[in-house]
């Protein structure tokens, strides 16, 4: 696996690899890389003959200055499982090669950012954004991989493709879990071991939301999850939406939509953690 950090370095070994008929794929990361990061990049060494993955804690996306510090960092221990997942380079630029200058672009994706992580973390996709756009200009890969578990960010980006005309086939790949049911995430290295137990409830809750679909309406379901989480001390909710899959907007109904998704955001400590369950889906 090759490892660099400059747009040049990069462009110079894509053009090669280009030049021979080889695909790209791109799995976009900030790091600490868990099994649910190395799902996607599995998935897009399987479809495609060259595939590189980034690591960038990207500074625009973070309205909290506080978990960009503490979010964890270890680009060492990211490139020894990268290379065991057959990727064949890795890309880690610093700030300066990626902001040489000040991003002021400001994207707007409509319904799609005016709920859920757009009302609670402002400013948080327009970061997302400005980075993906970006490293999708610097790779042009022709499939890049996102996880459902940030279900907003995936719709988000599909959007921004179609806005600014990208090439790039966006791949949604499922939710990887911890055997607690707590999905896997940078975070999860944040909370202590009891903190660890009980944000597994928050997935017990929705997976438990799911067996009563058939016999309850989507305002009980709702009453459900947000009384379970608010009655444990530990947790602190956000919020947790019943929403139509593609729109984004609240449902009344389970008629309301082919797809319906439920989405969670709860605070464990200081710990921001999101989850969501697929109630019904369209395919
Ligand atoms: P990060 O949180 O590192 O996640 C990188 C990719 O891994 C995202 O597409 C995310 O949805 C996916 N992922 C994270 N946890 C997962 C899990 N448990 N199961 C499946 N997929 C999972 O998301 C970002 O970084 C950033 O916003 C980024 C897109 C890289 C832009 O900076």
């Amino acid at each position: 696996m090759q490892v660099v950090k400059t747009k040049n370095q990069l462009r110079t070994i894509l053009d090669a690899e280009r030049s021979k008929g080889c695909s790209v794929g791109l799995v976009p990361t900030m790091g600490a890389l868990h099994r649910g990061h190395i799902s996607l990049v599995e998935r897009c060494v399987q479809e495609n003959d060259f595939s590189v993955c980034s690591v960038f804690v990207n500074p625009t996306q973070f309205n909290d200055k506080d978990d960009l510090i503490k979010y964890p960092r270890r680009p060492e221990k990211d490139a020894e499982v990268l290379q065991k997942a057959g990727c064949s380079l890795l890309f880690m630029p610093d700030e300066q090669e990626m902001y040489p200058e000040k991003d002021t672009r400001l994207f707007y994706f409509g319904p799609l950012e005016e709920v859920m992580e757009g009302v609670y973390r402002k400013g948080h996709f327009n970061g997302v954004a400005q980075i993906v756009s970006k490293l999708f200009e610097a790779v042009q890969p022709g499939k890049a991989y996102f996880g459902q578990k940030d279900f907003q960010q995936l719709l988000i980006v599909r959007k921004m493709v179609e806005q600014l005309n990208m090439k790039v086939q966006i791949v949604s790949c499922p939710i990887v879990r911890e055997e607690s049911g707590l999905a896997m995430s940078s975070r999860n290295e944040l909370l202590t071991a009891e903190q660890k137990r009980k944000a597994a409830l928050i997935s017990k809750y929705l997976f438990e939301s799911l067996t009563f679909v058939s016999k309850k309406r989507p305002a009980e379901i709702k009453e459900f999850v947000v009384n379970g989480v608010n009655a444990e001390p530990m947790l602190r909710l956000d919020y947790f939406e019943i929403v139509n899959g593609t729109t984004l907007q609240s449902i009344q109904e389970w008629t309301d939509s082919a797809c319906v998704v439920g989405c969670i955001a709860v605070y464990c400590g200081s710990v921001r953690l999101i989850d969501n369950i697929v109630y019904k889906n369209a395919d």
